[in-house]
């Protein structure tokens, strides 16, 4: 949560390269942003400006002249929305500037140890302490000394980027909150910041900051440190296959609805990245004695697909949403396989989780679509899901990417993996000739029928049950209807209740043994005056409204969901909603 990027190069504009660079961050937090540089012409302060409200409102208004700037992204944690409340915090002499991702959870007990100082505080934040410890700090020692020692002393997931007048420098460090340092190709240029699509358009060179290390940038070059000892380390500098094309828009008006149109390419590439580890996932899963499939949110729903996934291979498994894992840790051992499941490789709860059932000696593989993560350095093995980068705050390639990694690992652990193969080739080829203007016609129309309710539900059983659980939170993310999802087995004790004259109900369906009982249930809905919409590949008497999705087997799910995507989508438009920033929600939850 936070947005951070930071620039130090050879262009005379770093505050709009800087500024650029927060406005793809903007997923991380919205609730306010802040530029700080020094310009060229010599300079006693450094020089920002910062404001409340979304970046991709604003304009950045300084022309000023400089080499070396940051910028910040805010997702408010301790301080409400407001001008001072955004970063950066300046120390007491405007000499030093600092930019935060997390939460310094001592922040309290560090200012008071200050206050004999008679620092001057401007905002209600955690992170102002942090300029304030650093300032008195630099009384004495350098500035890397500062910054890292100051560093030492925080509690809690957090990343901090640190402006320098003196030097001229960037400092920044890491614990838990994420930090990706870029090189371009000439070796002149440098970028920090909290994920790679900020500067893709620069470099895909990367070094990924780990947890307890720190960079020193200046005009001079670039150093990487371990902050404990102070000794240099080797940057581990990897070339990614992310192309600019993945952190633009591409000719739509917004990234969540490129992003739900990539999908039969993003499905089908995930489907061919993993041969070899899914084989050594499918050999540890065939040696445990308990599985165990955790995540949050959305990931949490493809964990309960994985659940119905696996037992459709004859696999038994345990689900859960990380948050609620702890209680149950204790039944994990060193026979146990957890599989985590994540977009962003960062999700509080998660990293808890796993580290919880690592302590019981449980296994863990992490699928995760966010590369160079906590969770990818704390688990045994990895399955990318390849989806390429995520920007819009509201989870859909990510989430079809997850389902296809969990669909196949299962039919490995079978040995059907190249029947699973030429499935996934073949949903992504239906999906891609169902997803034309006929279909976004259809779902317009519908909505137009729908979009004054406040209230609708969403049905399904078996695979679609996870499936009905996402399309409903599709639609609470991008509209704020209310839409709750349950299992048709549920309605009839107590749900029914809730329908009243044309309530829409929404029944995701698909050609398997549940289908009767679930149009049963949607009789049911209709007889108590509900506005039946079937998401089937089939018609049906008791739909009122129907839209068709290919007939897939257990890949029916994929269509079934996609409507759910572009259902919230088009309801969200029409209410005035941001499609790629919902009020109040951040990409990746790294505070529990
Ligand atoms: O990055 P993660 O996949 O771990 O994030 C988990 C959830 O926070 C995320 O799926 C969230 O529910 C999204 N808002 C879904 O659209």
């Amino acid at each position: 949560m936070c947005g951070i990027f930071a620039y130090i190069g050879t262009r005379d504009d770093a505050p709009s390269v800087v500024f650029e660079g927060i406005k793809l961050l903007e997923y991380r937090g919205y609730d306010s942003w802040g530029v700080s540089y020094i310009p060229n012409i010599k300079s006693k302060k450094i020089m920002f400006e910062k404001h409340s409200g979304k970046i991709g409102d604003s304009f950045l208004k300084t022309t000023i002249k400089s080499k070396i700037a940051l910028g910040h992204t805010r997702w408010a944690t301790h301080g409400g929305v407001s001008d001072e409340n955004a970063h950066p915090h300046l120390d007491c002499k405007g000499e030093i500037a600092v930019i935060h991702n997390g939460i310094v959870e001592n922040y309290q007990e560090l200012k008071v140890k200050l206050s004999k100082n008679n620092h001057i505080y401007k905002s209600e934040t955690d992170t102002e302490v942090i300029s304030h410890l650093i300032e008195d700090r630099l009384k004495t020692s350098d500035i890397k000394t500062s910054v890292f020692d100051t560093f030492e002393s925080l509690i809690g997931s957090n990343a901090i980027c640190v402006l320098d007048l003196k030097t001229e420098s960037v400092v920044a460090c890491r614990n838990g909150s994420p930090i990706v340092v870029g090189f371009d190709e000439k070796g002149k240029q440098y970028f920090l910041a909290s994920d790679v699509p900020a500067f893709l358009k620069y470099t895909n060179k990367v070094h990924f900051l780990e947890d307890g290390e720190g960079v020193v940038v200046s005009k001079s070059g670039i150093k990487i440190f371990d902050i404990k000892s102070k000794k240099e380390i080797k940057a581990k500098i990897k070339k990614l296959d992310w192309q600019l094309e993945d952190a633009e828009k591409g000719g739509y008006p917004y990234f969540l609805v490129k992003e739900i149109n990539e999908q039969p390419k993003t499905i089908l590439k995930s489907s061919l990245i993993n041969k070899d580890e899914l084989d050594k996932v499918s050999r540890l899963i065939k040696k445990s004695k308990k599985i165990v499939l955790i995540g949050c949110g959305t990931a949490s729903y493809a964990a309960l697909a994985g659940k119905y996934f696996f037992s459709n291979s004859n696999i038994q498994s345990e689900n859960y949403g990380a948050y609620e894992f702890l209680p149950f840790a204790k039944f994990c051992n060193k026979d146990t396989v957890v599989i985590a499941i994540s977009q962003s490789g960062e999700t509080a709860d998660t990293l808890i989780a796993i580290k919880e059932a690592k302590k019981y000696g449980a296994k863990v593989v992490t699928i995760v679509n966010a590369r160079g993560t906590t969770m990818e350095r704390i688990s045994d093995i990895i399955l990318p899901i390849g989806a390429g980068p995520e920007i819009a705050v509201v989870s859909t390639k990510a989430m079809t990417a997850q389902f296809t990694i969990l669909y196949l690992l299962s039919k490995t652990v079978e040995n059907k993996y190249n029947f699973a193969i030429n499935s996934i080739e073949n949903l992504s080829k239906k999906l891609k000739l169902w997803m034309n203007q006929k279909l976004f016609d259809e779902i317009i129309k519908l909505v137009k029928e729908i979009d004054m309710q406040e209230h609708m539900y969403v049905i399904g059983k078996n695979l679609n049950y996870p499936g009905a659980l996402e399309f409903g939170l599709k639609i609470k993310e991008t509209s704020y209807i209310h839409a709750e999802s349950f299992t048709a087995g549920e309605l009839k004790h107590g749900v029914i209740t809730l329908i009243q004259k044309d309530t829409p109900c929404f029944i995701l369906a698909s050609n398997d043994i549940v289908k009767n009982e679930v149009l049963s249930s949607a009789a049911e809905l209709k007889a108590r005056g509900g506005y039946i919409i079937g998401v089937a590949p089939f018609e049906s008497s008791e739909f009122d409204a129907t839209i068709l999705t290919p007939d897939l087997e257990d890949l029916t799910i994929f269509g079934n969901i996609i409507v759910g995507q572009l259902l919230g989508y088009y309801l969200g438009i029409g209410r005035g909603a941001d499609p790629d920033k919902p009020r109040n929600l951040a990409k990746s939850v790294t505070v529990k």
